[in-house]
């Protein structure tokens, strides 16, 4: 990370002009610590898709393989977004992965990933009105686009396992 001068964007943003009354309340510093849990999840994502490519084993995992890789370049690209937010933000990203699970079992990688995808989702899906209630609509975009590539993911991942994705519509009280 370049070295810290006194940050013009250390200043706190003005609130939204007509910020939505149901938005939930959130300060900076909550939006610093929820980002950086949102970081240690995409780093627990790449440390996962680099190991899972390469040690899925069989014919039938050939494809979902070469796919896995691909996840992983892509939670590397995130990894990057999420950071330059919380930098942003005034904020020091941190250096510590969520843990990644690990199992000798094709189908059990996969379900693991699953679940991240899940929990990554949900998390998403909150921290985009958070940023819009501080009125940081350019970083709620930057979510947006990782958002869809998370779906994308998960899908990937439902499919690999022969099932349709999750429900991701109910359950968590966000849209
Ligand atoms: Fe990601
Ligand atoms: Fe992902």
């Amino acid at each position: 990370m370049a070295t810290k001068t006194i940050p013009e964007r250390k200043r706190p943003s003005p609130p939204p002009p007509h910020a939505d009354p149901a938005a939930p309340e959130v300060t900076r510093e909550a939006l610093i610590a929820a980002l950086n849990e949102d970081l240690a999840r995409e780093y627990q994502a790449i440390i996962a898709y680099v190991v899972y490519s390469q040690v899925l084993k069989g014919a039938a995992y050939m494809n979902i393989a070469k796919e896995l890789e691909l996840h992983a370049t892509e939670e590397l690209q995130h990894a990057l977004t999420i950071a330059k937010q919380i930098d942003y933000l005034g904020g020091d990203p941190t250096v510590t992965p969520k843990p990644v699970k690990t199992s000798d079992d094709a189908k059990a990688m996969l379900r693991f990933d699953l679940q991240n995808e899940e929990d990554t989702i949900r998390n998403y899906r909150e921290r985009v009105p958070q940023c819009e209630a501080l009125g940081e609509y350019a970083m709620a975009e930057h979510i947006r686009e990782i958002l869809k590539q998370e779906q994308e993911h998960l899908i990937d991942l439902a499919t690999a396992l022969g099932e349709g994705p999750p429900d991701m519509s109910t359950g968590n009280g966000h849209r």
